[in-house]
């Protein structure tokens, strides 16, 4: 099944064409990036608007890149929840006037479902059950997928994402928007040892990261001139995937799941990746990590998605609006 899919929640103008969920055959991504970083985050305005004036464009590269017409393609999906919703709204009605105009099915995809399947992309053989972290800018959860599209929600943050955390803190080192990548980057050659964080207490395996972007505040304020940037960048960043590792660990402990994966923009961290390697190896767990180009905002993971959601039967009526809080 040849499946047509897009996907505009956020900053990215994105579609892709995959077959049976796993096998990419085009994929194409319009950064907005540089039109947001002089605001220093995401104009919703500012991204609705960007998305209408390329998403013909990338619409017509990635037929054009797999070397398909409209007439190869057994189904339109496209993002419908969460997200900004004059983005999301662009993607939908763009989607729907195709399978309309065309008569072929219109898939309607989770945006953090999507995200999970990124994982298909890279690992052909991984079927559910396993357990999922999903950390992006909006959402950080611990997800049990216990078959494509049955998900059951194990912790959530309270309050800010993990990349809010880490964008927010990048933020006050004086990096550029999107800060995550740039903090990343910056704390290769530092010591993740130099500076301490508190651990946030929360029950069960759920997260708060507001109080811990709160301690990175008052560091930087208190060191001032005598901060080294290196090291806060690799302290903090080692305090937040200890965090995840830990409650994500904790969770498949509860479970008895001995296969994790990760997803969401957040899961391309360096620091995460390591440890999480580190600790499954250590506990002869199974780790499954979507290859750094699937970690962002992407359509051919919402592709990938669409094909699971169709096969159970999962299609959208003329009526699908976008939502911009749904849960997974
Ligand atoms: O999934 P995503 O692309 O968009 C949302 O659905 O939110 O995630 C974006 C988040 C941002 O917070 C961004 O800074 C973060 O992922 N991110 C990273 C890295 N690359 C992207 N965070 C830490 N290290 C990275 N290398
Ligand atoms: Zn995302």
């Amino acid at each position: 099944m040849i499946i047509l899919a897009f996907e505009t929640s956020c900053d990215e103008t994105a579609a892709a064409v995959v077959q049976d969920g796993r096998t990419v055959r085009s994929s194409v991504v319009a950064s907005q990036i540089d039109a947001h970083a002089v605001f220093g985050g995401v104009v919703p305005e500012i991204a609705g608007r960007m998305h209408m004036q390329c998403i013909a464009q990338v619409h017509r590269e990635t037929l054009a890149q797999a070397k398909l017409t409209l007439d190869d393609i057994d189904a339109v999906a496209v993002t419908h929840a969460p997200g900004l919703v004059g983005a999301l709204l662009v993607g939908l009605n763009f989607a729907k006037g195709l399978a309309y105009t065309t008569g072929k099915p219109l898939i309607a995809v989770h945006h953090l479902r999507a995200h999970v399947a990124a994982n298909y992309l890279t690992h052909r053989e991984l079927e559910p059950p396993f357990l999922c972290l999903i950390a992006s800018g909006g959402h950080t959860h611990i997800v049990h997928v216990q078959d494509h599209t049955t998900f059951a929600v194990m912790g959530k943050t309270r309050d800010d994402a993990a990349g809010e955390a880490l964008d927010k803190t990048a933020r006050m080192l004086g990096l550029p928007y999107p800060g995550g990548m740039h903090l990343d980057k910056l704390g290769e050659g530092g010591d993740p040892k130099a500076y301490t964080f508190p651990r946030p207490k929360v029950d069960g395996v759920d997260f708060s990261f507001s109080g811990l972007k709160t301690a990175a505040r008052n560091a930087i304020h208190n060191a001032q001139c005598a901060m080294r940037n290196e090291d806060f960048a690799a302290s903090f960043q080692l305090a937040v995937a200890n965090y995840l590792c830990d409650n994500t660990l904790r969770a498949a402990a509860e479970l008895g799941c001995r296969k994790i994966a990760l997803a969401g923009g957040v899961c391309a961290n360096s620091v995460l990746r390591a440890e999480m390697q580190r600790r499954c190896a250590a506990n002869q767990l199974d780790l499954f990590m979507p290859e750094l180009r699937w970690c962002g905002d992407n359509a051919a993971m919402v592709g990938a998605q669409a094909f699971y959601e169709h096969r159970a039967g999962n299609v959208a009526g003329k009526t699908l609006n976008a939502l911009p809080n749904y849960p997974i």
